[in-house]
């Protein structure tokens, strides 16, 4: 059965039509991308119901390659929150002003500015982070679909954390292994705010929203049981209970371990791929635009469950 594209209400309700069904409804290839994480999808309609069974297939790559790319992804933000929506409750953006109208669970991500107002967060990912690690209950999974892309630039950086953890020097393992450490959005927002005009104000209600959050520096996938590290450049400020030239150092050796080249998987984008990560094994940085460029993508994002 094909969905139309341009209809939103029938594509969620199509999508959710199917999923007890274990036949599969597409045919489809998981081609691992031969980096140091990442998986092709190919021949994936994400816009056409999906089995239980296809949904199962998806759900397993995501676990064994931590990012997904599915390409030629011709959908509605309708059926990117459906899709999305399938492996969690989704999570509204602290910077209301960047949501897509009509669709508050879709945050624009775009350095384009329009009658002098910016339309979307044009320095998410300025720094190495994991989404929404400075909530209680950071994000699951990511998903950024490509609606309009610069020439050249525009690529989105992916490391990881698991690899970066089992290839930590035993001496700092055991230093680390049973620390926590403090996650803040406003960590560095100032800093960005001095250089880009993507940074409002935040009203006291935003304030509200983004309170200092503690999580294990090192933390346990809840699905697979694997270890990684989790801490960032952007949002992690400090570890509990040590002096602060001592975070500092620790901090600093753990960010330069985690994003060295064979961590890392660098994504060039192609017209419409859709690239769905998981915040629980990796970090991500965005590269960066030429500010000439248009560069335009719908971010959403799944809930996950309280690091452990
Ligand atoms: C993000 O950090 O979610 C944005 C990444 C990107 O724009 O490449």
């Amino acid at each position: 059965m094909t969905i139309a594209t341009a209809d939103a209400s029938v594509d969620t309700s199509a999508n959710l039509a199917t999923e007890s069904s274990t036949r599969s409804l597409q045919d489809f290839e998981i081609r691992p991308l031969g980096a140091a994480l990442g998986a092709e999808v190919i021949g994936v309609d994400l816009g056409r119901p999906l089995s239980h069974g296809d949904f199962q297939r998806i759900h397993q790559a995501h676990l064994d390659h931590h990012v997904l790319v599915f390409r030629d992804q011709r959908i509605t933000p309708a059926q990117q929150i459906a899709f999305s929506r399938r492996f969690g409750p989704l999570q509204i953006h602290v910077l209301n002003q960047f949501q897509l109208p009509g669709h508050p669970e879709v945050l624009i991500v775009s350095n384009v500015i329009e009658n002098g107002k910016p339309i979307g967060l044009g320095d998410a990912g300025h720094f190495w982070h994991s989404d929404l690690s400075y909530k209680e209950t950071p994000s699951l999974g990511s998903l950024l679909h490509a609606r309009e892309l610069p020439a050249e630039g525009g690529d989105t950086l992916f490391a990881n954390m698991h690899t970066a953890w089992e290839s930590l020097p035993e001496a700092l393992q055991r230093k680390v292994a049973d620390l926590t450490a403090e996650h803040t959005y406003l960590a560095r927002y100032a800093e960005l705010q001095a250089r880009s005009p993507w940074r409002p104000n935040l009203t006291p209600e935003q304030i509200a929203q983004v309170k200092p959050v503690v999580h294990p520096v090192v933390r346990t996938h809840p699905e697979t049981g694997r270890r990684a590290l989790f801490v960032s450049e952007h949002f992690t400020t400090r570890i509990v209970g040590l002096p602060d030239a001592e975070s500092r150092a620790i901090l600093d050796e753990l960010f330069a371990h985690s994003v060295k080249p064979e961590h890392v998987y660098r994504h060039q984008w192609r017209e419409h791929d859709l690239v769905f990560w998981d915040n629980r094994s990796l970090l991500h940085l965005a590269a960066g635009t030429p500010d000439q460029l248009r560069r335009v993508m719908y971010r959403t994002t799944i809930e996950g469950d309280q690091p452990f």
